[in-house]
């Protein structure tokens, strides 16, 4: 059967006439309706790795919620499903919507990448984000088991050590030159040393680790050209040999997190399979630190535009919980997340056929207004804060969503306690944002302070 869309081609996107487009945090000036009329201007094709949408994609999410919830965007295949209620749906009925695409690579990979890859023994099965299989549940407890609360309260005064340490060098640099870039000296590093620690990972540069990090991201969610898929398969490749080692090390100790995955029996009371290990450890170690990484550079940025919150964030209790809280709702780290249909379906008024691959716009359903009054503003405290879908809902909800909501309070905290005048540079609202399929963020959040008065 063939999909009946609402609509079928990349349409003329506009905003609302209540467009969001003035809180933009970047200073990027999207279009706005025309003055009086209520007419709406025309965005131009939607392409969700233009650096247009990539720099403020809430335009273009309000009018797809309003006019085209579901959506096929042509040059991914990709259905786009925006409002907050069908994204609900489609996470919390895994029977109908199966999670198999979750980690797919979006742009083909060319046959020099493929060989490379294969190669170094490149090859991952389900495990956790992809797994739709009765190995699931088991696996998954697994990883619960080394995020749940007390290994996150543990995790406080780990972050708090390492956040002091990295900001004195932050400090060390505005005293020299005069200005610093709080994603590369401190949000960019502070969660994948949180995870060693966490995780007992040792004998690995955490710059390696983000590196690898980074370039597997890059490779499966976004739109390398030939030479750079093969720059990423590389590192990629490293990164595989790297883990294949660690699981194959008979000697790592039972309580630690590979050697507890290497030992998990399957439902069938078989040893888990050390491809599924691999496979499960690549996409803790990635999931586990980059995202994390993605919403500090966020949170940090958007606290030191928005008056009064940098302040706040030190001396009010819970004020750095609740900015958060409000970053994960407007500009979520994970912009979006995929399924695939198991069979016919209807969503949203349009008939899926089987296999339809679907792009849930997590961050579109944070700023659903059927749900969150006035999404447009970073209101934090407010009443359903937490109903955002940032994190995923039902079997697969992302077990790390505490370990990354306290991380990232505590970066903030620290930051703005420690370096009280503390203001983004001039430069800031040009510096360059991640835009990858579903992960999102500002690369650079160049900071600076007040010359000092004698
Ligand atoms: C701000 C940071 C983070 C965000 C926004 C985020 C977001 C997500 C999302 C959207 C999913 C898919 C949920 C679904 O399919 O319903 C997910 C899954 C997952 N996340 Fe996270 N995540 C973050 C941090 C972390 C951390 C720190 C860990 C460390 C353990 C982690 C581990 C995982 C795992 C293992 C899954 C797959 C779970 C499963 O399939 O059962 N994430 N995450």
């Amino acid at each position: 059967m063939l999909a009946s869309a609402t609509v079928t081609s990349a349409p003329d996107l506009a905003p609302s006439p209540s467009g969001t487009a003035a809180a933009c945090p970047y200073g990027h000036a999207a279009p706005s309706p025309v003055p009086g009329t209520g007419r709406r201007v025309p965005l131009g094709p939607l392409d969700l790795f233009d650096e247009g949408f990539v720099r403020d994609p809430h335009p273009w999410l309000d009018r797809l919620r309003s006019d085209a919830p579901v959506h096929r965007d042509a040059a991914t295949g990709l259905w786009l499903v925006s409002r907050y209620e069908d994204i609900r749906r489609v996470l919390l009925d895994p029977a109908a919507f199966r999670p198999d695409n979750a980690q797919r690579a979006v742009t083909p990979l060319g046959v020099p990448a493929l060989r490379l890859l294969a190669r170094a023994g490149f090859r991952l099965g389900p495990a956790l984000a992809d797994n739709a299989s009765d190995s699931h549940p088991g696996l998954r407890r697994v990883v619960t088991r080394f995020f749940n609360a007390r290994r996150v309260a543990a995790a406080v005064p780990v972050t708090e050590r390492i956040a002091e340490e990295l900001l004195t060098t932050v400090r060390a640099e505005l005293d020299t030159t005069g200005r610093s870039d709080l994603f590369r000296a401190y949000a960019h590093t502070l969660p994948c040393r949180v995870m060693m620690e966490v995780l007992g990972i040792e004998g690995l540069d955490a710059a390696a680790l983000t590196r690898w990090s980074d370039a597997s991201l890059e490779l499966f969610w976004g739109r390398p050209s030939p030479d750079r898929q093969l720059e990423l398969a590389a590192l990629v490749a490293e990164f595989h040999e790297w883990l294949t080692e660690l699981v194959g090390d008979r000697t790592a100790p039972a309580d630690g997190f590979v050697g507890a995955l290497a030992r998990h029996r399957l439902p069938d009371g078989k040893p888990t399979d050390p491809r599924t290990v691999v496979s499960a450890c690549f996409f803790v170690f990635v999931a586990g630190q980059s995202t994390t990484g993605q919403l500090i550079s966020t949170v940090l940025r958007r606290a030191l535009a928005e008056p009064g919150t940098w302040r706040r964030s030190a001396h009010e209790e819970g004020s750095a919980e609740k900015w958060v809280e409000e970053v994960l709702r407007r500009e979520p780290p994970v912009t979006s997340w995929r399924r695939v249909t198991a069979r016919p379906v209807e969503l949203g008024g349009t008939e899926l056929p089987a296999g339809a691959e679907l792009l849930l716009m997590l961050m579109g359903g944070g700023s659903d207004p059927d749900v969150f009054d006035d999404p447009g503003r970073m209101l934090p405290g407010r009443a359903n804060s937490r109903h955002h879908l940032a994190f995923g809902l039902g079997r697969h909800r992302c077990p790390g969503a505490s370990l990354a909501r306290t991380e990232a309070a505590v970066a903030l905290r620290a930051a703005a306690r420690r370096l009280p005048a503390l203001r983004l540079s001039p430069d800031a609202a040009r510096a360059p944002t991640l835009g990858l399929l579903s992960f999102r963020a500002p690369l650079r959040v160049p900071v600076e302070e007040p010359p000092r008065t004698s």
